[in-house]
């Protein structure tokens, strides 16, 4: 690419990004407006000027947002806020209005053109309706149409549905599918390169397109999978990890899908020079001797040739491989003479590559890393072997108690982590068994560690457990 074009690309790229955080920006200022208009809801009639002026604010800025789009939506999801597929940042202000419309059945709000001031404020009043108002779908919807709320519409928490469980499970299903095409395209790929064929790259990048759509889609179901022993043979597993948890890591940085996807690729690839390192090598179990550890201290160098010679191949996989083992502070491999700075696609195939090598020593390898110890491992190294700002985007996307964790809980319940919330300590639970120990026949049991009853945290995560140790196949229920 000439250097003219590159430098209009990269501008084009900053320009949507700072776009799209714009457009966060405004999607949470009509969140924090909302929750403005129903708290006054609560204290002033509706004829207040307080609450037409608060109103009137609010229909403003989502007639602002409704220019470009049909409807303006948002979703609540594992205590996240969605704004179409992006994440909006929220506050403990929101926060705390997010948890308001989880208890009254509220999944997510989405607001069509035509509405008015009135329509805002009877929707008001109307959500200040008791928690148990909102049980019964049908009357609810009822009501807001004899209400005259006709251009906003709620949608229900998915986590409550009494169909969450057969959808959750289909949705597994379907993340397990593509996660096992996705290794069978690294066995295709590892075996072209063996017989001296080309990489087919059509195959890579639709495997890596399908990885994103599926990761937009639906990220904890792809995540909770890369930290179960999926097949034998981790050279393979690892490299599809690495490729979801970067792109995890993109999508939640709001990065460009075709950035997102080049960087689905690097991940993917970021290892394949290890095919030049011999195989008693890379499977040994003990102390590799200098000369080995020298044989693969060149496996950054290796993939990188090897990657310059495919043709329709990244140069962004090209520098990945080459950098994934550099660290933030150069002192990595291979040396480099110059300081020169990792591109930011390494910096995060790295976070991603190390991430992956901890949780398969638990995993594959049996080395006891529980973990929660190795968020702490990664936050240790933050601004010497990783960017300090990615390891914090890395461990927030990530959870303390990462999806698939076995958590033991101060109600004497055990339970597995099945999706993260705004505090990292206080993920969604499936509660697995009850206090004598016996397996619930529920599987549909799944809580927020957010709950609160009178002013207390209904359950905390006092430990974890390995689940070899307490005999409990994870896959049931992440897979
Ligand atoms: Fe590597
Ligand atoms: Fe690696």
């Amino acid at each position: 690419m000439p250097e003219e074009q590159q430098v209009d690309s990269r501008g084009e790229a900053r320009q949507s990004f700072f776009a799209k955080q714009q457009l966060l920006q405004s999607t949470r200022a009509v969140f924090q407006q909302l929750a403005g208009v129903l708290k006054n809801s609560s204290l002033y009639p509706a004829a207040h000027p307080f609450l037409l002026s608060s109103a009137d604010k609010l229909l403003r800025q989502i007639n602002e947002l409704l220019v470009m789009r049909k409807d303006v939506s948002f979703y609540l999801a594992g205590g996240e806020l969605f704004f179409e597929t992006n994440s909006v940042p929220v506050d403990q202000g929101l926060a705390a209005l997010m948890e308001q419309f989880t208890i009254r059945n509220v999944g997510g709000l989405i607001f069509r053109p035509g509405l008015t001031n009135e329509e805002i404020i009877r929707f008001a009043h109307f959500m200040n309706n008791e928690a148990k108002f909102f049980a019964d779908r049908a009357k609810v919807e009822e009501a807001m149409v004899r209400e005259g709320i006709m251009h906003i519409e709620i949608h229900r928490v998915l986590f409550v549905d009494k169909k969450a469980g057969a959808s959750i499970k289909e949705e597994t299903k379907k993340a397990t599918e593509v996660f096992m095409s996705a290794v069978d395209t690294v066995k295709d790929m590892v075996q072209s390169v063996h017989q001296d064929k080309a990489i087919n790259m059509r195959q890579v990048n639709t495997t890596v397109q399908t990885l994103v759509d599926n990761i937009l889609y639906n990220r904890d179901a792809l995540m909770g999978l890369t930290s179960l022993k999926m097949y034998d043979e981790y050279t393979f597993v690892h490299s599809v990890n690495v490729a979801i948890l970067s792109i995890s890591l993109g999508t939640y940085l709001s990065f460009e899908k075709t950035q997102v996807a080049a960087l689905g690729v690097a991940g993917m690839m970021h290892d394949i020079g290890k095919m030049s390192v011999p195989l008693e090598v890379i499977n040994k179990p003990d102390k590799l001797t200098n000369e080995e550890w020298e044989m693969v201290k060149r496996h950054p160098i290796e993939g990188a040739l090897m990657l310059a010679d495919v043709p329709a191949m990244t140069k962004l996989a090209m520098v990945s491989s080459f950098e994934h083992h550099q660290h933030g502070d150069i002192r990595g491999y291979p040396r480099m003479d110059d300081i020169v700075q990792q591109h930011p696609f390494s910096q995060i195939v790295a976070i991603a590559d190390a991430y992956d090598a901890i949780v398969a020593a638990r995993v594959y390898y049996k080395v006891p890393t529980p973990p929660e110890q190795g968020i702490s491992i990664m936050l240790q190294k933050r601004g010497t072997v990783f960017k300090a700002v990615l390891v914090k985007a890395f461990v927030n996307m990530i959870g303390i108690f990462p999806i698939g964790t076995v958590v033991k809980l101060n109600t004497g319940e055990i339970g597995i982590v099945m999706h993260q919330t705004r505090d990292l300590r206080r993920p969604r639970i499936l509660i697995l068994t009850t206090f004598d120990g016996s397996e619930r026949d529920d599987p549909q049991a799944e809580v927020s560690l957010l709950e609160t009853a009178h002013g207390n945290y209904t359950r905390t995560i006092i430990g974890t457990i390995e689940p070899v140790g307490a005999r409990i196949d994870i896959k049931k229920y992440v897979a």
